[in-house]
């Protein structure tokens, strides 16, 4: 459904994407996981034909990127900052403008904003929604013309926790329902929750692929115990084989002069993965 082959895009002297390959296979939830500046948006512009690059091949839909016609585009729904809403106009109204434009009835509407739980501020405002309102009606929006591959420029970003789970049951429902779902994010809570398969991208390069878990266990060497001692001192332990002895003896001390309080295993999330691979934190 989307294959990239040897993608690469410079802003003047700046490599920005750096040899980027990967498919996107039918229903599956996509995530493109890295921090601020990896390339993450770029590659969303590139892959939606609102950016030229230099080098390599992008497919989508069987279709070149840079061959795209109006009507390939409206089979995207595309969700990205910079897509904004009509502040005085209501929830209807904004989603009205681009129902005229994509040929959708009435109840499209309604139905899409029921879908994102926004029906009873259907008349109200855009500037006087909340943030998490505001994200709800721009997913609406993408979600409108019921696309095949639908395209989310981290789409929780800055939302609450009760917000962003809301908006990943939506994302999984159009995902059951069909839909190809290629998603940014620098959260790895939300990459490991909702994606089939990640590519983690660091400075234009990918650095790991793979689906969470995969990775997880693909980096099992670092995990480590962790035992809280009565005083509240914490202490982390490697358990790879080199140190198993060292590491039982000092819990068996611990044990034995009464002064652990807890023990617990820790296992590599993509956070350490991300860390290992690059010496960077995900969100930063
Ligand atoms: N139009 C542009 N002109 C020049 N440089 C650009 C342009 N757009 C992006 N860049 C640069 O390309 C790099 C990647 O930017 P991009 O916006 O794709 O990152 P990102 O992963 O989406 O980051 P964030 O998580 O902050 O949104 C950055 O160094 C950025 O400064
Ligand atoms: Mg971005």
């Amino acid at each position: 459904m989307i294959s990239v082959t040897g993608i690469s895009k410079s802003f003047g002297d700046k490599k920005v994407l750096d040899d980027i390959s990967f498919s996107v296979e039918d229903g599956e939830i996509f995530g493109l996981l890295g921090p601020s500046g990896a390339g993450k948006t770029t590659l969303i512009r590139v892959l939606t034909g609102q950016l030229r690059f230099e080098e390599g091949e992008a497919m989508v839909m069987g279709k070149r990127v840079t061959q795209l016609t109006g009507s390939d585009k409206k089979q995207f729904g595309v969700m990205m900052d910079d897509f904004g809403l009509y502040e005085r106009l209501s929830c209807y109204q904004n989603l009205r403008v681009f129902a005229d434009i994509f040929g959708v009835s009435d109840a499209a509407i309604r139905e899409v904003l029921s879908e994102v739980k926004l029906q009873d501020a259907e008349k109200k405002a855009v500037s006087k929604l909340s943030k998490g309102m505001k994200e709800r009606l721009r997913l609406a929006r993408a979600l409108l013309s019921r696309p095949k591959v639908l395209f989310l420029d981290e789409p929780t970003s800055g939302l609450d926790p009760q917000t962003s789970s809301e908006i990943h049951e939506i994302i999984k429902k159009r995902k059951d329902a069909g839909t190809i779902i290629f998603l940014t994010t620098h959260n790895m809570t939300e990459a490991e929750k909702l994606c089939d398969h990640l590519v983690l991208l660091n400075e234009g390069h990918i650095v790991e692929s793979g689906a969470p878990k995969e990775l997880c266990l693909r980096y099992d060497h670092q995990k480590r115990i962790e035992v809280e001692k009565k005083d509240g001192e914490v202490i982390s332990m490697e358990v790879d084989p080199k140190s198993v002895d060292t590491t039982a003896e000092k819990i068996a001390d611990l044990l034995r002069s009464g002064h652990l309080e807890t023990i617990h295993s820790k296992e590599p999330n993509l956070e350490t993965v991300f860390m290992e691979l690059t010496g960077r934190e995900l969100e930063v």
